[in-house]
C-alpha cells in the first residue's frame, strides 16, 4: 500500500478546501473563526431591526400598549413593570432590570429565555442585528 499516504493527503487538502469555502472572505481564514463584521452596529441601524416589532410594541413617550407593552425607556427598566399592561406570568417571575445582557438572551430567543411567554415571537438571530436592536432601545428613553 504504497499510495495510501498520498491519498490521505489528497482527502485531507480536499477537507481543508471545504473549510475554507464556508468562510464568508478566503482572508479571514488565517485570522478568525467568525467573520468580522464591516460595520459596527449603530442605533440608526437598530432602528430598521425595530420595524420587526411595531407590529406589538411602540416606543414612543406615553405611547399606547399594543399586543406588546410600551417600550419607552425599557432598557434599566425592572421587569415586567409597564403600567397598564397585563404581564404572562412567566415573565412577572423573571424579576431583576432589562440591562442590554438580559435584553440580548430575552431577544435571541423570548421562548428560551423565559418559556410560557407571551411574546409569540422567533427572536433576532444575527447577534450584530440584536446589539444594533439594542442600542437603539437605549437611545428611545427621553
Ligand atoms: C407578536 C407580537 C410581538 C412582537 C412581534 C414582538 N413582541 Fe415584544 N412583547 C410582546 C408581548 C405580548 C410581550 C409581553 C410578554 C409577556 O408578558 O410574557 C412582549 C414583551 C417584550 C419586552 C419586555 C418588556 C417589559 O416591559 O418587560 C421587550 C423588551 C420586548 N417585548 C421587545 C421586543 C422587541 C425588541 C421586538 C422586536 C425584535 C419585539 N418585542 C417583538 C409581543 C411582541
Amino acid at each position: 500500500m504504497r499510495f495510501a499516504p498520498v491519498v490521505l493527503a489528497g482527502a485531507l487538502l480536499l477537507a481543508g478546501c471545504g473549510k475554507a469555502e464556508q468562510a464568508e472572505t478566503p482572508t479571514d481564514v488565517a485570522t478568525t473563526t467568525e467573520p468580522a463584521p464591516t460595520v459596527a452596529p449603530t442605533a440608526a441601524m437598530g432602528e430598521q431591526v425595530f420595524k420587526r416589532c411595531v407590529a406589538c410594541h411602540t416606543i414612543t413617550k406615553d405611547g399606547a400598549n399594543g399586543i406588546g407593552p410600551n417600550l419607552h425607556g425599557v432598557v434599566g427598566r425592572a421587569v415586567a413593570s409597564h403600567a397598564g399592561f397585563s404581564y404572562s406570568s412567566a415573565l412577572q417571575a423573571k424579576g431583576g432590570n432589562w440591562d442590554a445582557p438580559h435584553l440580548d438572551h430575552f431577544l435571541e430567543s423570548p421562548m428560551k429565555y423565559a418559556p410560557g411567554t407571551r411574546m409569540a415571537f422567533a427572536g433576532v438571530i444575527d447577534a450584530a442585528d440584536r446589539k444594533a436592536l439594542i442600542l437603539y432601545l437605549e437611545s428611545q428613553s427621553k
